[in-house]
């Protein structure tokens, strides 16, 4: 099974949860990576990537309850007219995607009376609209709180350090599975 990675992390030379699961992810044979933040605009490049990709992993720190800017124009980019979306439908239909994302909060504080206001479906329905668009078939979303390596911010290095290696094993794990359905 090919596995693409798409990194929507904006610097991981000043990431701790990303760039520890990116670690894991880079040692799988027939895993690739490809970091958003280097996208140079060829976007026939970065669709012939998703279209040669069996199963494809969203990856990326939470940002206002949503993806980092540089994913969100990739996205806008990339899932273009007629190939996402569009009177033939999508290229991308049918495909198995993952959403694996880290999250500074807590989970309690994605609620209505909380510190981030709604329930984290309520975000979710607003960033995987463009990947429902292309009909893509979202199979899981693995989210990890409380991952702030900041102890500026009452976050703690080492604990998200931890954080990253368990969510990396339960990534790798929910793949394989699938690498099994979709074999
Ligand atoms: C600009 C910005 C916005 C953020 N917004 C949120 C947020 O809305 N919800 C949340 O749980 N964490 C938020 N965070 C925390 C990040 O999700 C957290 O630092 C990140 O997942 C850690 O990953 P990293 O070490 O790979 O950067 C935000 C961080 C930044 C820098």
């Amino acid at each position: 099974m090919n596995v693409l990675v798409i990194d929507g992390h904006p610097n991981l030379a000043r990431s701790v949860a990303n760039s520890t699961i990116l670690a894991h992810q880079t040692q799988q044979t027939n895993w690739s990576i490809n970091h958003v933040a280097h996208f140079n605009g060829d976007i026939k490049v970065e669709q012939d990537l998703l279209l040669r990709a069996d199963l494809i992993v969203v990856q990326f720190p939470l940002y206002w309850s949503t993806y980092p800017a540089v994913l969100k124009k990739w996205v806008d980019d990339v899932f273009t007219y007629g190939f996402a979306f569009g009177p033939d439908g999508s290229r991308l239909k049918d495909k198995p995607v993952l959403f694996s994302i880290t999250a500074g909060a807590t989970e309690d504080s994605y609620s209505e009376s909380g510190f981030n206001f709604l329930p984290f479906d309520a975000y979710q329905a607003a960033y995987e609209h463009p990947f429902r668009a292309a009909e893509v078939n979202i199979v899981d979303t693995i989210i990890t709180f409380e991952m702030n390596a900041n102890p500026e911010e009452g976050g703690d290095q080492a604990n998200t350090i931890a954080l990253a290696h368990t969510h990396a094993k339960s990534v790798f794990e929910a793949i394989n599975q699938l690498a099994e359905t979709y074999a």
